[in-house]
């Protein structure tokens, strides 16, 4: 199990570059699927999941090269229809294929995702979609079959979901591309990544209007064409990176995110103590399919313990869920009573015992957790359970008086490049120490 050292209380000085965003990346790999020709995604995350999804697409027939941050991916022959099992289960994302399958070859296999640490995770809004849209789905055994219906195409429709999954939208997104006529999707997510998906459909010829709202038009179109786009930053990257700050103290810049989409945890960091500016850069302008967006710059600077707060995960532009665990975590070395709700996964305040083994006092009371800032915390031995949690132990650490060393981080891997390459430039005193 690859492992992590920390020695805390060293406060975090300079800038760094933040990756290309691990959840806009995998659903336009997946997309890819939709193009029978070749198209070109930069910016591509080194993770896991990136790696995953180049492994699927590479069983489903498509040729994929990664050169540098990079990858070319060539779907001009589809072999297989069915998604590769092992992948599945490793990997939740992947059960948009269904759509993207459903889309360009009219037919599609792949197993139930199942469960994992954070929640229950159903996919009942993603079957929903699909049926609406004409699609035949048996399942059995854990194995979903679908088909696009009697002529092979899926049909433009109506969906409306009574939760904005961003899943959910994502499948009925990809399914819809190529359907005959008009789909509306009403009560779709909002989150940045959504966005993000539609300008890069329209980049590869698709007509979606409504990205960055509740309602999305898309026009069914009967082919796409090869492409290059480019994946933002991922925000909730530098999210952590800025809980890194709160919680270790210092003055850090982060390049190569919209700040906009960071909104509601920038302004976190405010009232926690933090001081933050942000700036546009000054090139790169990015076609979204809504106008053109610049990536910018965060500066976030602390001083001492972070002050308390109380804040309610929610869909976009409400707090994100993926940045509960690295709040909690730097509001547990901070000073007062913190409140954080946890409204989207029912499974999600995993790291409370770790961080209790570093001296942080967590009170967990249904969806809610009160956090007793404890000023400071101590360096233990720690375990990493599931992707975000992890990056917060380490966020955690670096606020922790003495070495903490952090177990089974491969779920780290999953979503951030090399979380001790980043936190080091920046000063921290963080090193991987092997298997
Ligand atoms: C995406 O997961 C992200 N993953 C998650 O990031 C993120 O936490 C989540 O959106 C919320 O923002 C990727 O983009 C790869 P949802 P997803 O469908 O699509 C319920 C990370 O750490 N729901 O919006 O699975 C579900 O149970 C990961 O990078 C249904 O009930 O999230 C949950 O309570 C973790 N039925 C809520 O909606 C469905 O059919 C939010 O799920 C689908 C979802």
């Amino acid at each position: 199990m690859s492992a992590i050292r920390v020695s805390g209380c060293i406060p975090l000085k300079g800038e760094i570059s933040i990756q290309g965003s691990k959840n806009a990346a995998l659903p336009m790999m997946a997309a890819a699927l939709l193009h029978k020709g070749l198209t070109v995604l930069t910016n591509v995350p080194r993770i896991q999941d990136t790696a995953c999804m180049m492994k699927i697409l590479e069983a489903l027939g498509c040729s994929c090269i990664r050169r540098g941050c990079s990858v070319f991916i060539d779907a001009g022959e589809i072999k297989k229809t069915q998604v590769p099992q092992e992948y599945v289960r490793s990997m939740r994302s992947s059960i948009i294929l269904l759509g993207a399958l459903l889309g360009r070859m009219g037919q599609g296999n792949c197993c139930y995702p199942g469960g994992c640490l954070i929640g229950a995770r159903p996919i009942d809004l993603h079957l929903m979609a699909l049926k609406k849209m004409g699609a035949v789905i048996r399942e059995e055994d854990g194995i979903i079959e679908a088909c696009a219906g009697k002529d092979g195409r899926l049909k433009g429709t109506e969906i409306v979901f009574s939760y904005p999954s961003v899943g959910a939208t994502e499948q009925a997104l990809l399914a819809a591309v190529l359907a005959e006529g008009v789909t509306i999707i009403r009560g779709a997510a909002m989150e940045p990544e959504i966005s993000q998906l539609c300008g890069f459909l329209n980049n590869m010829g698709a007509v979606i209007c409504g990205a960055g709202t509740k309602n999305l038009m898309i026009q069914g179109v009967r082919s796409l064409r090869d492409s290059a786009f480019r994946v933002e930053g991922d925000r909730i990257v530098a999210g952590t990176y800025g809980a890194a700050v709160m919680a270790a103290g210092g003055d850090v810049t982060l390049k190569g995110v919209r700040p906009s989409a960071l909104k509601l945890p920038l302004a976190l960091f405010s009232r926690s103590g933090g001081k933050v500016t942000v700036s546009e850069s000054s090139g790169r302008l990015q076609a979204t399919g809504i106008g053109c967006e610049k990536e910018g710059r965060i500066r976030i600077s602390s001083k001492g313990p972070a002050g308390p707060l109380a804040l309610k995960t929610g869909p976009y532009p409400e707090f994100p869920t993926d940045l509960q665990s690295p709040f909690m975590a730097f509001l547990a070395a901070g000073r007062g009573v913190s409140r954080i709700e946890e409204r989207v996964f029912e499974g999600r305040f995993g790291i409370a015992g770790e961080l209790e083994k570093m001296g942080a006092l967590i009170r967990l009371e249904g969806k809610t957790a009160v956090i007793y800032g404890a000023g400071s915390l101590k360096g233990s031995a720690v375990k990493a359970a599931d992707l975000r949690g992890g990056a917060a132990l380490a966020v955690a650490a670096l606020a922790a008086k003495g070495e903490t060393v952090i177990e089974d981080c491969r779920h780290i891997e999953r979503g951030y490049e090399d979380i001790c390459r980043d936190l080091s430039a920046l000063g921290a005193g963080i090193q991987w120490i092997g298997e």
